[in-house]
């Protein structure tokens, strides 16, 4: 096998996980503050590009049964996995393909959503412009791309560590794992590279050899990605997630300062990258003559459905955040806050609303997350976590979050089909995990929603 990318996805499976940031709901909310209007994730066509094993675009496929959902991958394994997933949680709206995006044709029909996570900065050049050219040419007039890669300027400190490591491997290590030890036991305990080699080490020998050590790995600045993206036909829209549009760690005398030198809003958003040491953008792209429309109206903000995202101090003492506070860990609607609070005008409310969003304060979706979080008599996981746990994969919460789990726990996920009471899962928890703190475990569960839809 000649292509080194392929060589290295066919030979070892990539971590299956999930990645809230490409979740529609989510990067929805971007889109739409970044002006467009587009369809309802909840009847649309939604495709993944290198979706793996699929465990990101299943739950989705569940969530939104009225979707049609397609997953591609240049790795027949990874393509293998993930249809037997989907069959075995009886997931029938979801097909998945294995083809090289270089030459794939989809057929007429557009897509209203593109997902390629995890994508661009690993693969070689000429598979970037392809995707590129590839959501230029298959999305909707609406529709949007979102499409995350590894940024330049928090990259820079890890490149020298990486080309070292790679210098150490070639002399012999036998891997990176034991190159990164070699390397640190000869860095200076001061040295700001020993934070870099021992982030990197935590990461494990199966991340390591995709990420760090990959066959490509080209982290972008936003410039480039926004320039390749503009050839193509393409225009930013901002981030998926609009609260990682400004760094929460730049203090606001720094951003004024960044923003008042800076020569284009373009600009503002790359030297903050550098200061920021930014590693990671999720952004989202549509057609360059897609309906925009940037003012974003009141009708549109009461469209959102907001959390309060673990950062929040309640210490600001400010009623419109401790309303949607109070109905954490739920996710509701603008109009269920202001029902709680009927004397705050609408407007009030939204411009709120926009700078929690904003400061990274509050978590926003298009869609509500409404679950019972509290532990059922008999827990049952539903079909497509029981499968991932028979599997040992990470379970997808009701967030589209991965939580992993130590080896034994998983055998007793396994046994959560509903079929056992809370007793006798203490019991086989008490067996196979003797350590594991049975309430809090179990109250975590239902409140990441995991026992939910
Ligand atoms: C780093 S993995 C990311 C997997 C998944 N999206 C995630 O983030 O968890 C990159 C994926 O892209 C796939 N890939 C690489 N080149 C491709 C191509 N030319 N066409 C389709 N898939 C490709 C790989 O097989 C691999 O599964």
């Amino acid at each position: 096998m000649s292509d080194p990318v392929q060589a290295l996805y066919e030979a070892r499976a990539y971590p299956a996980m999930s990645h809230p940031l490409s979740d529609p709901a989510v990067s929805g909310v971007g889109a739409m503050l970044g002006g467009l209007t587009s369809r309802a994730p909840s009847a649309a066509r939604i495709l993944e590009i290198g979706c793996g094993s699929g465990l990101n675009l299943i739950p989705l496929a569940i969530r939104w049964p009225e979707s049609e959902f397609l997953g591609i991958d240049l790795s027949a394994a990874s393509i293998r996995t993930a249809t037997e997933l989907a069959a075995a949680a009886g997931v029938r709206n979801i097909r998945f393909l294995a083809a090289d995006l270089r030459d794939f044709d989809p057929g007429p029909e557009p897509f209203d959503r593109i997902i390629a996570h995890g994508f661009l900065s690993w693969v070689p050049d000429e598979v970037k412009l392809a995707l590129f050219r590839f959501c230029r040419q298959r999305l909707a007039h609406d529709g949007f791309a979102t499409v995350s890669y590894n940024v330049e300027a928090g990259w820079a400190a890890r490149q020298p560590v990486i080309a070292k490591t790679r210098s150490i491997l070639a002399a012999g290590a036998a891997d990176p794992m034991a190159a990164l030890a070699i390397l640190r036991s000869v860095t200076p305990e001061a040295s700001s590279e020993i934070a870099i080699i021992d982030d990197m080490m935590a990461k494990g020998p199966d991340i390591l050899a995709f990420d760090d050590f990959g066959p490509v790995n080209h982290p972008w600045s936003l410039d480039r990605f926004v320039q390749s993206a503009s050839e193509a036909g393409l225009l930013w829209l901002g981030e998926s997630d609009p609260s990682t549009n400004f760094p929460t760690q730049v203090d606001p005398t720094t951003l004024a300062r960044i923003q008042s030198s800076a020569a284009s809003p373009l600009a503002f958003h790359s030297d903050l990258d550098v200061v920021a040491g930014r590693t990671f953008r999720s952004s989202v792209l549509c057609l360059k003559e897609a309906p925009i429309d940037p003012r974003i109206s009141l009708e549109r903000m009461f469209d959102l459905c907001v959390s309060i995202q673990s950062n929040y101090s309640n210490d600001c003492n400010n009623q419109i955040f401790e309303a949607i506070d109070s109905f954490s860990p739920l996710c509701v609607s603008l109009a269920d806050i202001q029902s709680v609070l009927k004397e705050i005008p609408e407007k009030k409310l939204a411009s709120e609303v926009f700078r929690g969003i904003r400061e990274g304060w509050v978590r926003a979706r298009l869609e509500p997350v409404l679950f019972d979080p509290r532990v059922p008599k008999r827990p049952d996981l539903g079909a497509f976590r029981l499968e991932c746990a028979r599997r040992g994969f990470p379970l997808v919460d009701i967030w589209h979050r991965p939580c992993g789990f130590p080896a034994e726990h998983y055998r007793v996920l396994e046994a959560m089909d509903g079929s056992r009471d809370l007793g006798e899962l203490a019991r086989l928890a008490k067996t196979h995990c003797p350590d594991l703190r049975w309430d809090p475990w179990m109250a975590h569960l239902a409140g990441r929603g995991m026992f939910a839809g």
